[in-house]
């Protein structure tokens, strides 16, 4: 028997849009995740700014953001030699794919999509056509990179479901193209909740400072969210139904630690909220600050980061070519010679 044979690596994508301060769901629901999957994948992790402008944004503010989020990346220990991390507008084949995948996408796909929704109803002066054609944008990105697994929390699942649909579609039409994508969410922390309301999802785009953690926030700031965190009229630490907000501080416990929610029960017996929630900000702000130390010297050199995003997006362009190209082929585009 030929021991040599390597099976390929299997690919995956993922992206965060640098569309605010990142919080710990973006952390707990995908970043982390990603760290642990470097070694067996060939991963390749994007900072969608395109996606980012169907809101509005401030351009000094996305700019900064766009390093920021990059340097979380790595600062999280996502090992630039090992994976593929660039900004997606250094890719123009994103939104060439894009336009090609709308012409599969049906209108009505679109509009039972919850994300636009939320959005349009957060943003009712601004409903633009980007903001109800993103999923196809975030199709696009998986696409181009036959993409095997996407590591994303649960509130991406519909647009992510939407992506096998579309490729579903294209191949069936036009034959096998696409490899079909399967999402990877986490079983804990796939949904972290605002601390401000706990029926909703965290967000960095809450207007409300205190209804999140942010990954780059100071140890009193997390500790006093924490202790501000809304919670229930009961008193003892249990997992329980109706019990959202001692729910989410023991999700969120519970993936910094490691520990399961009995273990969790068993250690806060006979203690109080405020004890729990002062032990839930101090292992939060423990857990985040060496990435918050890499981080700060991570964006002393831009220079360094700029020469990831080039590398990555070299990278990323060679096989987001070869896609496209193919695309055109099977839509009957001729080839430019
Ligand atoms: P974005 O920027 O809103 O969030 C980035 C990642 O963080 C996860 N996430 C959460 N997980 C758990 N609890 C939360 N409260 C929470 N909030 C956010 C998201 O599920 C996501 O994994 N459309 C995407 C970005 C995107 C993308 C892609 C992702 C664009 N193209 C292609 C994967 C593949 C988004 O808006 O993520």
């Amino acid at each position: 028997m030929d021991n040599n044979i390597t099976v390929p690596k299997k690919t995956i994508f993922s992206g965060v849009q640098p569309s605010g301060n990142l919080t710990i769901g973006n952390y707990l629901g995908a970043i982390k995740n990603w760290t642990t999957l470097q070694n067996e994948y060939n991963c390749i992790y994007c900072v969608v700014d395109m996606h980012a402008i169907t809101v509005r944004q401030v351009p000094a503010d996305l700019r900064r953001r766009t390093y920021e989020t990059l340097a979380i990346y790595i600062a999280a220990g996502l090992d630039p030699e090992k994976n593929t991390l660039f900004v997606q507008s250094h890719v123009p084949q994103h939104a060439v794919l894009a336009w090609d995948l709308g012409c599969f996408t049906m209108f009505g796909e679109l509009s039972r999509m919850t994300q636009f929704k939320d959005k349009s109803r957060s943003n009712a002066d601004n409903i633009n056509s980007g903001l109800f054609t993103y999923p196809v944008l975030m199709a696009a990105d998986i696409l181009l990179y036959k993409t095997d697994l996407v590591p994303v929390g649960s509130d991406q699942k519909q647009h992510l479901e939407l992506a096998r649909d579309i490729a579903i579609r294209f191949n069936s039409i036009f034959s096998d193209t696409f490899t079909i994508p399967e999402g990877y969410i986490p079983k804990t922390g796939m949904r972290i909740m605002s601390l401000a309301d706990p029926t909703k999802k965290m967000s960095k785009s809450d207007a409300n400072p205190n209804a999140s953690i942010g990954i780059l926030d100071s140890k009193d700031d997390i500790i006093r969210k924490f202790k501000r965190a809304v919670t229930d009229s009961d008193t003892t630490i249990r997992y329980a139904d109706g019990k959202d907000g001692i729910n989410n501080l023991m999700n969120i416990y519970s993936c910094f630690t490691g520990k399961t929610y009995g273990e969790i029960e068993k250690e806060f017996d006979g203690r109080g909220y405020g004890d729990f929630k002062l032990a839930v900000g101090e292992t939060v702000a423990d857990s985040l600050s060496p990435l918050k130390t890499k981080f700060d010297t991570l964006m002393k050199d831009k220079a360094y980061l700029e020469d990831i995003m080039k590398n990555g997006a070299f990278s990323a362009s060679r096989i987001a070519e070869r896609t496209v190209s193919k695309v055109h082929k099977k839509l009957g585009f001729v080839v430019k010679s």
